[in-house]
């Protein structure tokens, strides 16, 4: 029996998520043509922004006869707390408990994205709002990016890897730390890395020191290789995975991570990064940043697989949303 929820990638074994990129790839083909959502009402609670996941999902729930409602947290409807048994005199107006007994009354599901606070690890670990939506809610809760993981996206991802190289096992994968002037969230790093593992990719990890990525936050990083230089990758890498990430070392010290990246503003994907890895196609969740993360002519380049990756999000989430909710 599937679990009520769709939250993290280590939830599912690698048959499952097969399962679902599959189902994904009929979409795509247009083999697959069902209705599994007609008379159905499903939310999308957005506690942050989005400009992909957003548009995908809402034509997602469309194309299988459902109906989308997209709901700003905090600027269309009130602050919602999730911390338990607390007096609530802060700004969040409204409990989780308390939203989910009501939206349930008028949705079949709740589709939430709600990034972490990127102060403590134990505590964006936990994912503490979809945690409490999961536990507070008896219909199916799907994750539309949460803390630590990004499922959707790694599911796109896998999909893609598959599309261009005709596997997954043992296609050669950097996820290559790209200098950032923000602290991004971990969540499609963790996703994407667990996801690989899982799919048999031959994953390598190109970051400073201080951004690898530990065997707490991540088991899978036992099954993966870390290079601190560029240089190291491998000449026959296939594919470059482009993203920038928090220091998991530095995760409560936000300064000391922002001022210590500036001596890595050179981590970008160019011209120079693909004399080394010279076949290599290029990876990105998306919202990238231009001439700072990957170059104009890398980003302009037939090498970008991008834009294919934003594409697969919308099969990817018909077929979780066909899984979960019809
Ligand atoms: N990749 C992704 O989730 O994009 P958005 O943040 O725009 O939804």
């Amino acid at each position: 029996m599937r679990p009520k929820d769709f939250i993290s990638i280590s939830d599912f074994d690698r048959d499952f998520l097969d399962d679902l990129i599959t189902t994904a790839a009929k979409y795509k083909s247009g083999k697959f043509d069902n209705k599994p959502l007609k008379n159905k009402d499903i939310a999308l609670l957005f506690f942050n922004p989005s400009l992909r996941t957003r548009i995908s999902f809402e034509l997602a729930i469309k194309q299988l006869g459902g109906s989308p409602s997209t709901i700003g947290v905090g600027g269309q409807t009130w602050n919602l707390e999730w911390r338990s048994g607390i007096p609530m005199d802060s700004d969040r107006a409204e409990h989780v408990i308390d939203a989910v007994r009501v939206l349930e009354r008028y949705y079949q599901a709740l589709c939430i994205r709600a990034f972490p606070e990127l102060q403590d690890i134990k505590v964006d670990a936990s994912e503490p709002i979809l945690s409490a939506f999961a536990k507070h809610s008896k219909n199916p809760i799907i994750n539309m990016e949460s803390c630590i993981s990004h499922p959707c996206q790694a599911l796109a991802d896998i999909m893609t890897v598959r599309e261009v190289a005709g596997k997954t096992n043992k296609v050669k994968v950097a996820l290559f730390w790209t200098y950032h002037p923000r602290r991004l969230p971990l969540a499609v790093t963790l996703s994407f890395l667990s996801a690989a593992v899982k799919f048999g990719c031959d994953l390598t990890v190109c970051a400073p020191e201080e951004y690898f990525i530990p065997s707490e936050i991540c088991s899978e990083t036992k099954k993966v290789k870390f290079v601190s230089n560029p240089s190291d990758l491998d000449k026959d890498t296939q594919i470059i995975y482009a993203k920038s990430w928090s220091s998991p070392k530095l995760y409560s010290q936000a300064d000391q991570d922002l001022s210590g990246r500036q001596r890595y503003k050179d981590r970008i994907v160019n011209s120079n990064l693909l004399k080394i890895a010279q076949q290599a196609k290029i990876m990105h969740c998306m919202p990238f940043r231009r001439n700072v993360e990957i170059t104009d002519e890398v980003a302009d380049s037939d090498s970008n697989l991008m834009y294919q990756q934003a594409e697969n999000r919308l099969y990817v989430q018909k077929a979780v949303l066909n899984k979960f909710v019809s």
